[in-house]
């Protein structure tokens, strides 16, 4: 898909009504993304849920709560960083996406990498990190190690909906969101970790 918008805002408009992948049937609101366009910090999360799919806004409710106590331990709060999920839609009952879902979706989501321009994209959970790093091995073994890829800093991390009732994920996550401010400093440095 070949797609010419060369701002947030066009790459919103181009996405439009969207009916690309059987979830623009189901969902009641799309979720774009949201935050700073010129974020130093990218959040990649899996897909909208059901508080998400009814405002429209990704990371509301639980998940969202804990996703800003996270970013208040690497020193940040919502307005730094630009968020946006691999599907814009929510799958019905917060599924697993499919395959068609991601491969259509995915174009949008690397559309808004490109335009925010980001030097460290954190990705939330299995489905993110394994896109973006391209992999089939899962959250816990590459959790907190950073990769380059494509000369952006890519650091997985637990998803924030599966450390509301683990304490020991959560303890981690927080380690993990504290490491972000010494991260970003080498990479202003050019040392990418
Ligand atoms: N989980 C996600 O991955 N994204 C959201 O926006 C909300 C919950």
């Amino acid at each position: 898909m070949a797609l010419s918008a060369d701002t947030l805002a066009g790459l919103r408009d181009e996405l439009g009504d969207c009916h690309r992948c059987p979830l623009g049937d189901t969902r009641t609101t799309l979720v774009f993304g949201h935050g700073n366009p010129h974020a130093r910090v990218m959040l990649v999360g899996e897909a909208p849920g059901r508080n998400e799919d009814l405002t429209g806004q990704p990371f509301v409710g639980a998940a969202g709560k804990l996703l800003d106590e996270l970013l208040g331990h690497g020193g940040l709060v919502r307005e730094d960083v630009y968020i946006a999920n691999i599907l814009k839609c929510r799958p019905p009952g917060n599924r697993d996406p499919k395959r068609v879902e991601v491969e259509t979706c995915t174009p949008f989501l690397m559309a808004q990498i490109h335009l925010v321009d980001p030097e460290l994209v954190v990705t939330l959970g299995n489905f993110a990190t394994r896109l973006m790093l391209d992999t089939r091995e899962g959250i816990t073994a590459l959790r907190g190690q950073i990769t380059l890829v494509q000369g952006r800093s890519v650091y997985p991390v637990f998803h924030p909906a599966a450390s509301i009732y683990d304490r020991a994920k959560r303890e981690t996550l927080i380690s993990d969101f504290a490491r972000v401010p010494e991260i970003l400093d080498s990479l202003k440095g050019g040392d990418a970790g």
